[in-house]
């Protein structure tokens, strides 16, 4: 197959690199000339584990390329996908399609056979309706059909996830257009993935529901979360305890500073808009939203009443600012709040992450950039954990408390075991679990 991918962003240079090593030919264009330079010098923009090495051999063979001319791409290509951003809207949340609407124009001038024109974008329910009308209006001869696949990659793990996907959704009611897509996706079919064929707007609907049904288990953990702080309990074990009855599971349980991302804020708050423009208003999404929100503030005052609630002239060490591990995406970093609130609590904030520096620079201002999780903590007065990363799990928690101005630790994230912390000498607060502390 020869396909076309229309952005390359997180998304479009996964699946670009990805449908090529599966042996079709992909074209990734992008209108930003600087990244479409740097892709052909070899340098991949994100950080993504293994897609380095993965563009590099599909380049190599000649079945990857990435350009800058929209028409000469779709021209070649049995199938388009688009796969540009949908931000959200400033002002109002609505997701923000212009992106999407304007690569549907670009295709529409340079379809010159049947073509499949995919949406690989999270877009709101109808929206494949619109992109079908803008390219029958400008090409009224075009020999074309409008299909929904969203995509379901975590940042992170996005190359495992598209190679061994939980599902395949296809939204789709032309039967020439689904026999094309059972040629994409063949490779995976033949690895038993399901392949689940629906109409359109389901598979558009779909994604969305996907993505808030998951932010609703991690906002419903947190709220445990601060109960069982309260009440004396341990969230993880509840966790368990319910994550193993298989109507829950138990992934997406994991008690935290409160989801960030580029995905379930965006697409939670989108959903609601489509909610509230249909008169079907999605009130559990709306509250876990604002319990999300909520969350990240709460968080510093946590941090603060390890102090009796005063952080003025306090030095804290912030470990991880990206959203999550794996990843230097700080779109939505639940950090950000945080070290905002920290600073207007009057605390002295030193960060350190070992691959979101260059994103995190962008983001914060009096801040102290640090090269390692020990000069970070280096007189610091507490440790917070806000990002899991790997290297953060076995400090050298002997060295830490001889550093440090004073032995705290706030582990967001839960990767330390409480008494293995208080064993070498640190006053401890994870989430959820019962060990409050006051200096
Ligand atoms: C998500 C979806 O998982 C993916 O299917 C979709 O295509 C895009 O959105 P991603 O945003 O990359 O992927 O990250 P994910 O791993 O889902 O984590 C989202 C946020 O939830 C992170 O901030 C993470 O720290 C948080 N989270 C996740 C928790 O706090 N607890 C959990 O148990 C799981």
């Amino acid at each position: 197959m020869r396909i076309a991918m229309i952005g390359a962003g997180y998304v479009g240079l996964v699946s670009g690199a990805c449908f090529s090593d599966f042996g079709h030919h992909v074209t990734c264009v992008d209108t930003d000339q600087g990244k479409i330079d740097a892709l052909n010098n070899g340098e991949i923009p994100i950080h993504e584990p293994g897609l380095d090495a993965l563009v590099a051999s599909n380049v190599k063979q000649g079945r990857l390329k990435f350009v800058t001319d929209v028409a000469s791409a779709v021209g070649a290509a049995e199938v388009v996908f688009i796969a540009v951003g949908t931000p959200s809207r400033r002002g109002d949340g609505h997701a923000d399609l212009s992106y999407v609407y304007a690569a549907a124009l670009e295709i529409a001038k340079a379809i010159k056979k049947f073509t499949v024109v995919v949406n690989k974008s999270t877009v709101p329910v109808g929206s494949g309706d619109e992109v079908e009308r803008i390219i029958r209006e400008e090409n009224p001869d075009a020999e074309f059909a409008v299909v929904s696949n969203p995509e379901f990659l975590r940042e992170g793990a996005a190359i495992r996830d598209f190679k061994h996907p939980d599902r395949i959704v296809i939204g789709s009611s032309d039967q020439r257009a689904k026999d094309v897509m059972a040629e994409v996706y063949r490779p995976l079919h033949l690895n038993s993935s399901p392949i689940m064929y629906t109409d359109r707007r389901t598979a558009e609907l779909t994604k969305y529901a996907a993505n808030s049904f998951l932010a609703t288990k991690v906002a419903f953990i947190n709220e445990i979360a601060d109960l069982a702080e309260k009440v004396g309990a341990n969230v993880q074990e509840v966790a368990r305890g319910i994550g193993l009855d298989n109507r829950i599971g138990l992934k997406f349980l994991h008690a935290g500073p409160g989801y960030g991302g580029s995905c379930f804020p965006k697409d939670t708050l989108a959903l609601i808009k489509t909610g509230q423009d249909y008169e079907a208003p999605l009130r559990i999404v709306e509250t876990v939203v604002a319990v999300n929100d909520q969350r990240k503030r709460a968080m510093a005052r946590k941090v603060a009443h390890a102090f009796g609630g005063n952080l003025r002239g306090k030095s804290i060490a912030i470990l991880g600012v990206t959203f999550k591990p794996n990843t230097d995406d700080m779109r939505d970093a639940p950090s950000i709040p945080l070290i905002t609130a920290l600073q207007d609590m009057g605390a002295e904030v030193r960060v350190y992450d070992p691959v979101g520096m260059e994103q995190a620079k962008k983001v914060f201002e009096n801040v102290t950039f640090c090269e390692g999780p020990y000069e970070c903590a280096r007189g610091c007065h507490a440790m917070v954990i806000v990002t899991e990363w790997e290297q953060f799990r076995a400090l050298d928690l002997k060295e830490m408390a001889a550093i440090m101005a004073c032995p705290v630790i706030i582990d967001l994230r839960n990767i330390y075991s409480p008494d293995e912390v208080t064993r070498n000498g640190f006053l401890y607060s994870g989430v959820g679990r019962p060990q409050a502390v006051a200096y």
